[in-house]
């Protein structure tokens, strides 16, 4: 039998505990042995729950507990999941989370924690819920040099996007039913501001290129500016909008990566991914485009994803795991304003023709958009071709200062 402890009680926590008595035989099979829960480390009291009885608010008792070798962290935050991380895997117990804050905040030094005290630490369930994707980055595309890897990373945002685009829900309405659903972070704002995105393709790049790429340096955008004006230009355009994690490295060894919204062209294979849905596509050198599809949140998808990190560790208590990526204080990120995407551009202006003037002159070509009943003042515009984003903020900056009021702009991703 092979004790481990479970540490957060709530939608991953609970779906953790809930897989492991719900599949014992499956899990028995996949081991060889019976995995035995043996804490569950929450603040609040769980009366109600089958496994009442293994209820603790100390964490004492699991890092000193020597029966128990794997721990699975669904507390989130960074403290004190960090400490306690550390506690566990400098007490040699392999630990496995869902907690991609901490993963993108301090996975190399947590790496090297498990490295040197040859213990396990995976995360598989960090990035797109209960999509494989770490593994499969990691191990089966491991021949490739990743040119480029693009997705769908939040689950809340793409539900509430999906909603305001299929039903015409408000922000407000479709943001309450992700929360009430399990899918959205404690504090929402990192949903819809993108830092959830954000950590996902730092942990993403961390993995394909080898380096820790710290979230505080990856320009981020969320999807709160984003209107059904928007979406209407978009779709006359043959777009949807989509809340885009992106990474490439140009030529010259320079990061380009960042998390915003776009429109996605109906014919991208990201364009129908809806609702909760994530969608993660890993450009390899050697496979060309590698699209990994489902459940983005919720949870029995991400307990799943936990679940098969507490059986890779039960199979490898004495053998460490071969994820890693180095700490890297080297700034290698692309600036923001030199990145090159096409835009989309949407002002109330009274004076149409000379700012559609203002941009042929400041980013080349660009086409007029329209949608139905649009006011008389305004107008939207789409660059034909990328532009350097720095070139494409003067060009907005030029349009405010002939009286122009800018409403959005928003990257077209050539995905
Ligand atoms: P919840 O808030 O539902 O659950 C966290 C649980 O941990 C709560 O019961 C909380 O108690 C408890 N907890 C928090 N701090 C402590 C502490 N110091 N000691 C003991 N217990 C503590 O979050 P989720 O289950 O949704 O998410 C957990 C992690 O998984 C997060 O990192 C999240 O980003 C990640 N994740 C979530 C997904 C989802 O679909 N929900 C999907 C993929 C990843 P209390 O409520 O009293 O604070
Ligand atoms: N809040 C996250 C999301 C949970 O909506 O995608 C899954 O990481």
């Amino acid at each position: 039998m092979i004790s481990v402890a479970i540490m957060g009680h709530g939608v991953v926590g609970s779906g953790v505990d809930e897989i492991i008595r719900t599949h014992k035989d499956r899990l028995f099979s996949a081991i060889g042995e019976e995995l035995d829960v043996k804490y569950i480390l929450d603040l609040r009291d769980f009366p109600d729950s089958p496994h009442a009885d293994r209820f603790t608010k100390n964490f004492e008792d699991i890092v000193n507990d020597v029966e128990v070798r794997v721990v699975a962290e669904a507390m989130g935050g960074l403290n004190p999941a960090y400490d306690y991380t550390k506690r566990l895997l400098k007490a040699g117990k392999s630990v496995v989370t869902s907690n991609k804050e901490l993963v993108a905040q301090h996975g190399a030094e947590l790496l090297q924690i498990a490295k040197d005290n040859n213990a396990n630490y995976l995360f598989e369930a960090s990035v797109g819920g209960g999509i494989p994707i770490i593994r499969p980055l990691s191990k089966c595309l491991a021949a490739n040099n990743v040119d480029e890897i693009a997705g769908i990373l939040n689950g809340t945002t793409n539900f509430i996007l999906t909603k305001m685009i299929a039903e015409g829900m408000g922000f407000d309405e479709a943001l309450k039913i992700a929360q009430e659903l399990g899918y959205a972070e404690k504090d929402p704002t990192a949903d819809v501001e993108g830092h959830d995105a954000c950590r996902k393709i730092c942990i993403l790049a961390s993995l394909a290129y080898g380096k820790h790429v710290y979230p505080d340096n990856v320009h981020t955008e969320g999807i709160t500016k984003i209107t059904l004006e928007d979406v209407q230009y978009a779709a006359n355009y043959g777009c949807v909008i989509k809340l885009i994690g992106r990474c490439k490295v140009e030529e010259g060894g320079m990061m380009d990566i960042g998390v915003a919204p776009m429109f996605v062209p109906c014919s991208s294979q990201l364009a129908n991914i809806n609702d909760v849905f994530n969608g993660i596509m890993v450009r390899g050198d050697c496979t060309g485009d590698v699209v990994f599809y489902g459940k983005g949140a919720g949870k029995l998808p991400t307990a799943s994803a936990v679940v098969a990190d507490v059986i890779d560790c039960a199979l490898h208590l004495k053998r460490r795991k071969l994820i890693f990526w180095a700490d890297s204080k080297e700034q290698n990120i692309l600036p923001m304003e030199e990145s090159k995407t096409a835009l989309y551009i949407r002002i109330n202006t009274e004076d149409k023709e000379a700012a559609y003037n203002t941009l042929t002159s400041a980013l080349g070509e660009v086409k007029t958009l329209s949608r139905v009943d649009a006011p008389e003042n305004e107008v939207a515009f789409a660059t034909a071709n990328e532009v350097k984003y720095g070139d494409a903020l003067n060009a907005v900056e030029a349009l405010k200062a002939q009286g122009a009021e800018v409403i959005s702009v928003i990257r077209i991703g050539n995905l």
